[in-house]
């Protein structure tokens, strides 16, 4: 079945925005890592990507309705800075009642104070933190991982 990796604002600059922090692959090559870590574990991914809140709470209502079809298994979930803003992403995982796993590429906890707090995680069924562009990929395995448990 299906894993959605969903990567919220700023994301589509991967690999020229900040590399030092973010580092040099693209979103891109990200969602083909995604894709092959997938595949290895004989499911498939759908990638979405948007700068807007709003549609990042559409793709959730959506995935929390094919999960209920069977049709799919949960979201890997990098909510960028509405990470630490975002009441509404929370209530729309909450409500939408879809498996997250939250990620982030880098080390939030090593950064500004103001990225410590995260209106997601109490929502998320795990979280991936600081592991770089790996994060995604060890989010789909514990995700899959989870959901066999
Ligand atoms: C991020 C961390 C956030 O604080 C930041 O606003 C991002 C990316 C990460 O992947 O490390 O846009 O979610």
């Amino acid at each position: 079945s299906t894993i959605m990796v969903l990567n919220g604002p700023n994301l589509n600059l991967l690999g020229t925005r900040e590399p030092a922090t973010y580092g040099y692959e693209t979103l891109t090559d990200v969602e083909s890592l995604c894709q092959d870590a997938a595949a290895t574990l004989g499911h498939d991914v759908e990638c979405h990507q948007s700068n807007h809140e709003g549609a990042l709470i559409d793709w959730i209502h959506e995935a929390g309705r094919r999960v209920k079809t069977g049709d799919m298994l949960g979201v890997v979930f990098n909510p960028g800075a509405y990470t630490h803003t975002s009441i509404a992403l929370h209530d729309a995982i909450k409500g939408a009642d879809v498996p997250v796993i939250e990620v982030h590429i880098s080390n939030v906890h090593a950064r500004e104070a103001f990225r410590h707090h995260s209106y997601i995680s109490p929502a998320a069924a795990g979280i991936v933190v600081g592991m770089g562009v790996q994060g995604y990929v060890l989010g789909i395995q514990g995700l899959v991982s989870k959901l066999k448990a």
